[in-house]
């Protein structure tokens, strides 16, 4: 008697580290009822054929059928929930004006709770289809439809870390869209961080509150100051914006004299659970205090090539620097909510950086050389690289990690038989349909089926 509780058959592909994807064929995937992985069989082990022996005619055993492959759920290090309904428009605009002029009147609009229910459904829905089984959210000033979020993130299935968004500066923010004052956004940041603390302990896969400053220009010091405070008394995530873009970039310099980077850390705000998005213009040294305090990047490839003004170094901050690097879509500065997108996006984006773009500059001078990744490093992105960014057990299929998968299908890709299972991988990330993912799992319970 082995004592699983359940023992799933198929081929699956995992990363091993930053460069390498495992293929792991035909093995025995063995779950505790937590929904965690207890233990992997590989074919060639002694007690592979006594496993199958003992579960195969029960109703703890499932095969994944033929032309049906295993992948890890994706991980979105950067989603705006409530910028969902604005997907796809205004992107046409710098990302100062598009703030202003777009995006702070959509978000304006979550005061109402049912429209916030109605968009934070349809998108938990869109983004468990594509097979994104965990997300690190920016909600919006509310603190009630944050809570939605939330409870709409408990309620099908998705590990969702949700912030309440911070914008408690009077100067900086339109007086239609801020906190009402510095004491009220650290008053309700900290009453939602112990309403999800209890939502989680009801909640197989969790849910995590998030300390959430939007980004530097929207915040007081003093605001900033006590946020930091409270990541370090709840001892939970963080997120914020890093570097994005020329304007942001320059107007935390003009501000403080320093960089994000440095700004966020001496308010307290970068920690072992930091996410920051953007980061395109991290110096050497911003990257250095990244990898000391573990501070983690949302790259958001999409977004950056409408809104960055420059392609994140991902290659070096990976290798060179050893910084915890993941991906996000960015919804909505990102118009996809499809992970598969960013993946080749960050490949496509890295490649221009090497290669530079300039014809009038010669070879050797127009890009940085060094910096394209591969298609396998653009999955660990996506996957394993995301939950080190979270300090999860999720993103690989390893013993100890969350069995949040997606079953995906070769129905509609160019397969023939004449391709190896490395080149079915690499089909499989480059030409994904959404209606070739057929069912995801987050922590063994079943999400999305199509
Ligand atoms: N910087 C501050 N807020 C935002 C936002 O909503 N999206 C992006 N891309 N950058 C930001
Ligand atoms: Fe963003």
């Amino acid at each position: 008697m082995f004592g699983f509780y359940k023992v799933v058959k198929g081929t699956a592909f995992t990363s091993q580290s930053i460069t390498e994807v495992a293929i792991l064929e035909d093995y025995l995937f063995c779950l505790n009822q937590e929904g965690l992985i207890e233990k992997l069989i590989a074919p060639t082990d002694d007690i592979y054929e006594a496993t199958l022996v003992e579960y195969q005619e029960t109703t703890h055993y499932t095969e994944i059928p033929k032309g049906h492959f295993i992948l890890p759920g994706f991980i979105d290090l950067h989603v705006h929930a409530p910028q969902w309904p604005q997907s796809g428009l205004a992107l046409d605009k710098p990302l100062y004006d598009w703030l202003n002029t777009y995006t702070f009147p959509l978000e304006a609009k979550y005061g109402d709770v049912t429209f916030a229910k109605q968009v934070y459904e349809h998108l938990v829905d869109e983004l468990l289809s594509l097979g994104t089984t965990t997300v690190l959210y920016f909600g919006t000033i509310h603190k009630k439809a944050n809570l939605v979020l939330a409870e709409v993130c408990a309620t099908k299935g998705q590990r969702g870390l949700v912030g309440k968004v911070v914008m408690d500066d009077p100067e900086a923010n339109p007086d239609y869209y801020r906190d009402s004052s510095t004491e009220k956004a650290l008053k309700d940041t900290e009453d939602f961080i112990k309403e999800i603390k209890e939502l989680s302990k009801h909640t197989k896969q969790g849910v995590y509150p998030v300390v959430t400053p939007r980004f530097i220009p929207s915040c007081t010091e003093e605001g900033l100051r006590g946020l930091g405070d409270l990541a370090q008394k709840y001892d939970v995530h963080v997120q914020s914006h890093c570097s994005e873009s020329d304007w942001a970039h320059q107007f935390v310099y003009d501000k403080f004299g320093q960089s994000d980077t440095h700004s966020l850390k001496e308010f307290g705000l970068l920690t072992d659970k930091s996410v920051m998005a953007h980061c395109g213009f991290l110096s050497d040294d911003d990257a250095t205090t990244f990898r000391e305090t573990g501070t983690a990047v949302a790259h958001c490839p999409i977004s950056n090539a409408y809104f960055g003004n420059t392609v994140t170094r991902v290659k070096q901050l990976l290798h060179d620097f050893q910084v915890d690097v993941g991906l996000g879509t960015d919804i909505s500065g990102g118009f996809s909510p499809s992970l598969y997108d960013n993946m080749k996006q960050a490949v496509m984006s890295s490649r221009m950086l090497n290669d530079g773009v300039d014809f009038e500059q010669a070879p050797e001078n127009r890009g940085v050389s060094g910096s394209n990744i591969t298609l396998n490093e653009a999955f660990y992105l996506a996957t394993s690289g995301g939950g080190k960014a979270l300090s999860l057990p999720i993103g690989e299929l390893k013993e100890g990690y969350s069995w949040d998968i997606q079953v995906v299908s070769t129905e509609h890709l160019p397969i023939f038989g004449i391709e190896t299972l490395e080149e079915t991988f690499q089909k499989l990330i480059y030409l994904m349909k959404p209606e070739q993912i057929r069912e995801v799992w987050v922590q063994d319970q079943l999400v999305y089926k199509q």
